[in-house]
């Protein structure tokens, strides 16, 4: 079991203090980290008292712990799962070899790309809830809206500590950078798609927390196959927090669509003007969102077909998800069919199964937000509602890789730009519906006790605390 130092300037289990030099390094990028958090941050809370986890250490049982603490003062920490004994690299060319504790010059910029395409989504997400406080439909909310906030921000300093650590000057200013992107500045833009979209409502909060960091998952499950050790060894303890974040996103839609389905059903309405005079997110509506930020995010895998992927794949950078779980880890001789656009018409294509592997990891997620999908259903027919929720067919709205350029409709068939045009209203959040859905979260609830008409409340609070606790003393 590693070593938790906790008293240093940054807790960590990377026996950062034996290292004299890094531990400056970071200790100095550390303010210019803080000035970013109280910049970017969520605005208007620096002061409060938040009942925030922490975590202290990568130990199964009490890896966090939970109490009240400024945001600034957050104890963002390095920690690196246990090394597992005698790994070796489980997939690609080099299998069976024993995995690297130090980077191969030959895929040293390919990693550095790897963990910074990585490392920049999590202030991104940050800088891209920092309002959202403002309208939380809850105390319970705010916290947890919170919480992912400075996982996130942990997230970031775990990616440091890889660049700072391993690659050398290369390493520090990308560092820096990292500081310096925001998202949405057309000048400074964060590096992937999702992560310069507005999210500034709660319906989409939840939606990104959902499909967004369910991206994260996979990304993490398939950098924790690396066979550069720390990479896998970081990563792994990411996925414990990052589960947090999910559970968020995904019992955050489920109350939304708890309280329209039985307002509904109680009220008797069912037509999509009828429930907006209940002050409630009609049930199209929230299919929008769905479409938009789930859409958004099967981008985030990249291209169905990729040179880039197979290198990866080939060199042990980075695996599948679980590829203990597969059979043929060198993946040489197999072929994965898919659908590609060919002249404009849609063909189906045997790609090498190493150029298809973006695709691979896309086909695992979106069995994992189906499962999501379905319980959001359940609940809809609980109340006797007759609606369903859909996932989009993936070539619905799409800006990378081969359906990018062309237009779907949510079920996969193929549309003349004017077609999609004309129709996509009523698919994705039109203005009209985000000037609506933003009309219901107009003003903050900082009451324990209350929650906004539009939401349900949650079945349980956090780590046993009543789900009316004071999660978050604001002070106004
Ligand atoms: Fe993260
Ligand atoms: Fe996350």
């Amino acid at each position: 079991m590693s070593t938790v130092i906790t008293n240093d300037r940054i807790p960590n289990n990377v026996h950062l203090a034996d290292d004299k030099r890094l531990q400056r390094a970071l200790e100095a990028w550390q303010p210019n980290y803080i000035n970013w958090w109280k910049e970017m941050g969520p605005a208007g809370f620096q002061e409060d008292d938040v009942f925030l986890r922490t975590a202290i250490s990568v130990d199964h049982e009490g890896w966090a712990h939970f109490d009240y603490v400024k945001m600034p003062d957050y104890r963002w920490g390095i920690f690196l799962a246990d090394a597992v004994k005698d790994r070796t690299i489980g997939f690609g060319d080099n299998m069976g070899q024993p995995v690297w504790q130090e980077i191969p010059g030959e895929h040293r910029n390919a990693l550095r790309r790897l963990v910074v395409t990585q490392a920049d989504t999590e202030p991104a997400s940050v800088e891209q809830q920092r309002l959202l406080g403002q309208t939380c439909p809850s105390v319970y909310d705010l916290r947890n809206l919170f919480q992912v906030n400075v996982e996130e921000g942990r997230h970031l300093w775990a990616m440091v500590y890889l660049l700072h650590s391993y690659f050398g000057r290369d390493g520090r200013e990308e560092a820096d950078a990292l500081l310096e992107r925001r998202s949405g500045d057309p000048d400074k833009p964060r590096i992937l798609g999702a992560f310069n979209e507005p999210c500034t409502d709660w319906l989409s909060f939840f939606m990104f927390t959902f499909f967004t960091d369910r991206d994260g998952k996979y990304q993490l499950l398939a950098l924790a196959e690396s066979a550069f050790d720390p990479l896998s060894r970081t990563t792994r303890f990411m996925l414990t927090e990052e589960a947090h974040h999910m559970f968020v996103g995904e019992t955050g839609v489920l109350r939304v669509v708890d309280r329209t389905s039985k307002l509904m059903a109680e009220n008797k309405k069912d037509h999509p003007d009828d429930v907006r005079k209940l002050g409630l997110v009609d049930l199209p509506t929230i299919q929008k969102y769905l479409n938009l930020w789930y859409s958004l995010s099967l981008d985030l895998f990249g291209g169905e077909v990729s040179s880039n992927a197979a290198s990866f794949f080939a060199s042990g950078l980075k695996g599948r998800a679980k590829e203990a779980s597969y059979e043929d880890h060198v993946a040489l001789t197999a072929t994965y069919a898919m659908d590609v656009v060919r002249d404009g018409k849609l063909v189906r294509e045997d790609v090498p199964l190493r150029n298809a592997m973006n695709e691979v990891l896309r086909d695992e997620y979106v069995e994992d937000c189906q499962r999501g999908v379905d319980k959001w259903n359940r609940t809809i027919k609980e109340h006797g509602i007759d609606f369903e929720l859909v996932l989009p067919h993936r070539r619905f709205h799409r800006h990378i890789g081969v359906f990018a350029g062309t237009h779907f409709d949510p079920k996969g068939n193929p549309l003349t730009k004017a077609e999609w045009d004309a129709q996509k209203d009523a698919w994705l959040p039109s203005e009209a519906d985000k000037a609506y859905v933003k009309s219901l979260m107009t003003k903050p609830i900082y009451e324990p006790q209350k929650m906004a008409n539009w939401i349900s409340a949650p079945k349980q609070g956090i780590k046993g605390r009543p789900v009316d606790f004071e999660y978050v003393r604001h002070h106004v």
